[in-house]
């Protein structure tokens, strides 16, 4: 196994090389114990890390319960329509005063039963009257930063981070025209899988694999051979994207349930024609196309396990007016997902071997020395 010095040359290394001369990074980057404790604490403890969406907590009352990073944490919308991230612990003594998902007007918790008001406030403490030490106002449950993006919620551990608006405004202009905001989810993906979360990301920031892996799904629409580097905008330090071609039988009005539907209006041409990735560093993915977004939000949970949130997103009017395409859509997207799943977990068991591969990337791989970089500015101060 290489060193942490070593690996981090190796990831110095790509800071400002060719994309064309650019290798994949060495097996034990998706194996060192050492490099994920390192890219936690430089990484994912001080980023915006998508938890998900407003739409999961629409009503005053309404939660879900996510662990970040270790953290626990409740998404709810407090009574005054306000959305916040809190600490799940109880400041009596530290039990969970909320667990999994539903509508409530006040947490209790379930060991002494002090409770909270939804925006965090201590409301009840029962027979406390004789403590000395004990300052209501004091036992609020802490707050996490929490930012909301066109619909989806992120949530930053750094206290002092930079708004998130700094991290998706480049992005935010390159899709303004495919009306994000107004999208709903009609297929939603959590789960966990063995392997690294660089693999994860890697896999959804490229068409090549559509030769391969979606050979029977989505590569039939969008082939590989189709993919391209939009000039603008210039990526920069927030993310990387590519295009990639959909095939003319797919664009027009056909039964293909992923032929584009709704109304068009705001897109260019190119946005029309195309299949368009954009993943933000470190861990969102947006796969877009004309009305409909599939996302994911890898978070890792030690170096070889990735947990994965996600969903498919479709233009709302489009779920009153075509329910019946929408589910073949979210059936086949569950399709695609599952293909995705391999490239993160058969990866994982072959990274493990001593003759593992640093291979040669594609020039349709770009999008993965840009990661590269990324990784090499962040971790190494390359
Ligand atoms: S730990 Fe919550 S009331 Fe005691
Ligand atoms: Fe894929």
């Amino acid at each position: 196994m290489k060193s942490l010095d070593e690996l981090l040359d190796d990831l110095a290394d790509y800071v400002g090389i060719s994309e064309s001369s650019c290798v994949s990074l060495p097996p034990d980057a998706y194996l060192s114990k050492e490099l994920a404790a390192l890219e936690v604490a430089t990484i994912f403890e001080r980023s915006w890390l998508c938890v998900g969406r407003e739409e999961y907590a629409p009503r005053p009352g309404d939660y879900y319960t996510i662990d970040v990073m270790g953290e626990p944490v409740v998404i709810v919308r407090g009574m005054d329509g306000v959305l916040r991230a809190l600490n799940t612990a109880c400041r009596h003594r530290a039990m969970p005063v909320v667990t999994g998902k539903g509508h409530a007007s006040r947490f209790v918790c379930p060991y002494h039963s002090w409770t909270y008001g939804t925006d965090g406030r201590l409301i009840g403490a029962p027979h406390m009257e004789g403590s000395t030490v004990f300052d209501r106002a004091a036992c609020r449950l802490p707050e996490y930063r929490l930012e909301s993006w066109r619909g989806f919620l992120f949530v930053n551990l750094d206290d002092d981070a930079d708004p998130l608006e700094v991290t998706m405004a480049p992005m935010g202009r390159a899709t303004a025209n495919y009306r994000i905001e107004d999208q709903t989810e009609v297929f939603h993906y959590e789960t966990t899988w063995d392997g690294n979360w660089k693999l994860s990301a890697e896999n959804s920031m490229e068409y090549y694999h559509h030769i391969g892996l979606h050979a029977g799904t989505v590569g039939v629409q969008m082939p590989a051979k189709g993919t391209y580097f939009p000039e603008e905008p210039a990526v920069d330090h927030t993310f990387t994207h590519e295009r990639c071609r959909i095939g003319e039988e797919f664009l027009g009005a056909s039964d293909h349930p992923l032929n584009p539907r709704g109304d068009l209006g705001s897109l260019t041409r190119e946005e029309k024609e195309t299949g368009y990735l954009v993943y933000v560093f470190p861990a969102f993915t947006m796969a877009m196309r004309a009305g409909s977004n599939n996302w994911l939000s890898f978070r890792p949970d030690g170096p070889d396990r990735t947990r994965v949130l996600g969903g498919y997103l479709v233009w709302k009017d489009l779920v009153s007016s075509d329910p019946e395409t929408m589910r073949a859509r979210a059936e086949l997207i569950e399709k695609v997902n599952a293909e995705d799943a391999l490239a993160t977990t058969e990866l994982a068991r072959t990274m493990k071997s001593r003759k593992a591969p640093r291979g040669p990337l594609s020039p349709f791989e770009k999008t993965l020395a840009q990661f590269y970089a990324y990784l090499g500015r962040t971790l190494a101060g390359a």
